[in-house]
């Protein structure tokens, strides 16, 4: 059975002192179930207080971006192996974000994904189309080639994943997919993962989710949770999304 999945994209946020308020009300908060997860993605260097505040809590931490290389001569980066050794369970692989502002290619994203799997974390594959390919009809066609780059190099391994189904247009600009919507492209991915023997991929929706929509959302047969930004800088408004 697929459980629900609720995760936090800090993305370039935080600081020390609000960051233990925040993990530490998440922490006091969260009432775990075996049928639903809570975990944070937060920037790399807050991985060790992440770890400090939420081990022996039922809520997990990741990172936001992995390198596709396990070491050597790439300045800036942070392999999985690194990441793994805060304890991390989840990394996010090709956000819009770094899709958009750092022009990771397919290709690229699904090398992302197979190097977290090899150190032994979690990849949340994000795939979307923006506002223009939507208006163009391409939706289907652009998140279909996002999710069969990751498939063709993981093979059955991306059983072994999340994905996440991010509209571009609704990431951060309070314009949220409707259930309907996003149910239309989790049904497609889910086929295209079914196809690949990943039936049972956990598939979280991204793009302005709130506590007044995630139960709509969340409800919809092929959403197993959310990949939620903004919210998840509230203890208040992300502990009510993860109990949605
Ligand atoms: P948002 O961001 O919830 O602020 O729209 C979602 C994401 O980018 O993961």
């Amino acid at each position: 059975m697929r459980g629900r999945l609720v995760v936090g994209n800090w993305k370039m946020n935080g600081g020390l002192a609000q960051n233990a308020a925040l993990l530490s009300a998440l922490a006091a908060g969260w009432r775990a179930g075996a049928d639903r997860e809570m975990a944070v993605c937060v920037p790399f260097p807050y991985l060790t207080q992440a770890k400090g505040l939420l081990a022996g809590s039922a809520i997990a931490w990741g990172a936001q971006d992995v390198s596709e290389h396990a070491s050597g001569a790439f300045t800036g980066e942070v392999s999985a192996g690194m990441i793994a050794e805060f304890g991390a369970r989840y990394a996010l692989a090709g956000h819009s974000e770094r899709r958009q502002f750092h022009g990771e290619r397919d290709e690229q994203v699904a090398a992302k994904a197979k190097a977290a799997l090899a150190a032994g974390l979690t990849p949340i594959v994000c795939v979307g189309e923006t506002l223009a390919e939507r208006e163009a009809e391409q939706t289907s066609a652009v998140v279909t080639r996002q999710i069969d780059a990751v498939i063709r190099a993981l093979g059955t391994a991306m059983a072994r994943t999340v994905v996440a189904y991010e509209p571009v247009w609704a990431i951060g600009t309070g314009r949220t997919a409707s259930p309907e919507q996003a149910q239309e492209v989790h049904a497609l991915l889910r086929g295209r993962l079914a196809s690949a023997g990943a039936a049972d991929v956990r598939l979280l929706y991204g793009g302005s989710v709130k506590a007044a929509n995630a139960a709509s959302l969340f409800g919809m047969p092929d959403v197993d949770g959310g990949l939620v930004g903004g919210a998840s800088l509230d203890a208040r408004e992300f502990l009510a999304i993860g109990l949605a």
